[in-house]
């Protein structure tokens, strides 16, 4: 029999991870939730621009009387968007027991924000102005999911938009033991006769309509958000965004690591990975490479794109809609970007690729982690931090001595000017100031440079935000030379 204060310890530890289990699951069902929300939440905008339209003098209707079909092919792309993301909660198997949220009456009162990063922190300005303008709650009736399935069906099909998608599950390429989404993720879909996607007989609980929130619409965004990094990690219209940010760290990589062997490959870890792709092209290079990652927002869909895609070019989607500002024509604001531009499965993914879902701090401080990396990859991640010395303190703490730190962003801090949360920590560091914190962790630059490139940008917009962004490789001197050295 344990002594009483060490049944109370074990009593108190065990109530905490209850308390955090529930506040994930709150948090994951707030995320569920936004992404059903995305059909509603973007029909209302097209009913604002109805309404705006409505007011027109008739002499001026007359001018845009293309404009009725305008609003009648944005619903439809709508649908085709709303199409997709169903599929892909469909596929999503929640690393957490759902239902023991599911007599939530549907109004929101979380006790701290859900887990999902800084997903639109680099994003430039929508029609919304930003991605975080508006914050407010609204409880009302949820809405029928599986009716706007079928709609999204239905408007696939009068768009003859081909789309194949075999019975068989996806293969799991991220089967990591710490990767619980990627593991979980490999659920079956259903086609009819023609490869389409059909709504499964047993929908899962957690889609019912009953256990839809109702969210504010700065979560509907961050859906909008991650659509567009589908574009940059995903389509080939975002090829040449990756090639500004991506190319120059796999240069360097393969510079720094030339002759890899099977047999003991380098390991890399790429924290703040998005959708993924940066760590599976890495992974093509040869390297044990993981990918870190704490929103769900990006988890749920890089683990759809990695463990389902049956073929290149599956999906369909319309990214440009939500904002009519800056857009040449219509067309370019209507038009279709297919993703994914490869079939993951068939990319040259070597053995050990994982996506780690959780905190980079939490996961990364454990003491199992010390010296375990031979690079650590960064892009437009290090600006995420409450604290960046504490990231550059934790990225020196698991690089092996002599690892390589390779880093690409701007200093955009996310919790910078957060007006009215003040108690929010944010510590906001010149790239000058960077870069001594990173000499007193031990490192030594190599490489530095300006990289200008943007970020989710519509390539076809008329308002393009650039960054001057710092790329860096920086060497963990090993111990014994920094000793040398002081
Ligand atoms: C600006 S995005 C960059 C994504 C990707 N590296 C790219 O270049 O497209 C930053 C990412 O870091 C993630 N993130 C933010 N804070 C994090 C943390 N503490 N641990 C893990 N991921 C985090 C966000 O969810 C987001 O996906």
């Amino acid at each position: 029999m344990k002594p009483r204060q060490e049944q109370e310890e074990d009593e108190e530890r065990l109530r905490q991870r209850k308390l955090e289990e529930s506040l994930e699951i709150k948090s994951l069902r707030r995320i569920i939730s936004a992404y059903l929300n995305y059909p509603e939440a973007a029909e209302e905008d097209v009913k604002r621009y109805e309404r705006s339209f409505r007011k027109l003098p008739p002499s001026h209707k007359g001018l845009l009387s293309h404009y009725p079909l305008k609003f009648q092919r944005l619903r439809r792309c709508i649908s085709i968007n709303s199409y997709f993301i169903f599929s892909m909660l469909q596929a999503f198997e929640p690393p957490l027991d759902m239902s023991q949220d599911i007599d939530d009456c549907g109004e929101l009162h979380f006790e701290r924000p859900p887990n999902d990063g800084n997903v639109c922190s680099h994003e430039s300005t929508t029609a919304r102005g930003s991605c975080s303008k508006l914050d407010e709650a609204c409880c009302g009736e949820p809405s029928n999911v599986m009716s706007k399935l079928a709609e999204g069906l239905t408007a696939i099909e009068e768009m003859q938009i081909e789309g194949c998608h075999g019975s068989d599950a996806g293969s799991c390429l991220a089967g990591e033991e710490n990767n619980k989404m990627a593991a979980e993720c490999c659920g079956n879909h259903v086609s009819d006769s023609n490869g389409n996607v059909m709504v499964p007989s047993s929908p899962r609980d957690w889609l019912d309509p009953s256990f839809q929130l109702h969210v504010p619409l700065v979560d509907v965004d961050k859906v909008r958000c991650v659509i567009r990094n589908i574009v940059r990690d995903w389509a080939a219209e975002g090829q040449k965004e990756r090639d500004q940010c991506y190319k120059p760290i796999l240069e360097e990589l393969n510079s720094l690591f030339p002759s890899l062997c099977n047999k003991s490959p380098p390991t890399c870890l790429v924290p703040g990975a998005g959708l993924g792709r940066l760590a599976l092209e890495i992974s093509c290079l040869g390297f044990v490479s993981q990918g870190n990652e704490f929103s769900y927002y990006m988890m749920i869909c890089s683990s759809f794109i990695l463990n389902q895609t049956q073929n290149a070019g599956e999906w369909t989607i319309y990214p440009w809609i939500h904002s009519n500002c800056n857009s040449l024509s219509d067309s370019d604001q209507l038009r279709p970007v297919s993703f994914p531009d490869i079939h993951p499965a068939s990319a040259g993914i070597t053995e050990g690729f994982s996506m780690c879902g959780g905190d980079f701090v939490e996961v990364y401080s454990d003491p199992s982690q010390v010296g375990v990396w031979d690079a650590v990859v960064t892009c437009f991640f290090i600006d995420t931090a409450h604290n960046i010395v504490e990231y550059i303190e934790i990225i020196s703490r698991i690089l092996k001595d002599g690892g390589v730190w390779i880093n690409l962003g701007p200093l955009l801090y996310h919790f910078a000017d957060m007006y009215g949360q003040e108690d929010e920590m944010s510590i906001e560091l010149s790239l000058e100031d960077v870069k001594c914190v990173a000499f007193h962790y031990g490192f030594e630059v190599e490489k530095e440079k300006t990289i200008e490139t943007t970020y989710t940008t519509n390539p076809r917009s008329m308002m393009q935000n650039r960054y001057f962004a710092a790329f860096w490789t920086m060497r963990k001197k090993s111990a014994a030379a920094e000793k040398h050295s002081t």
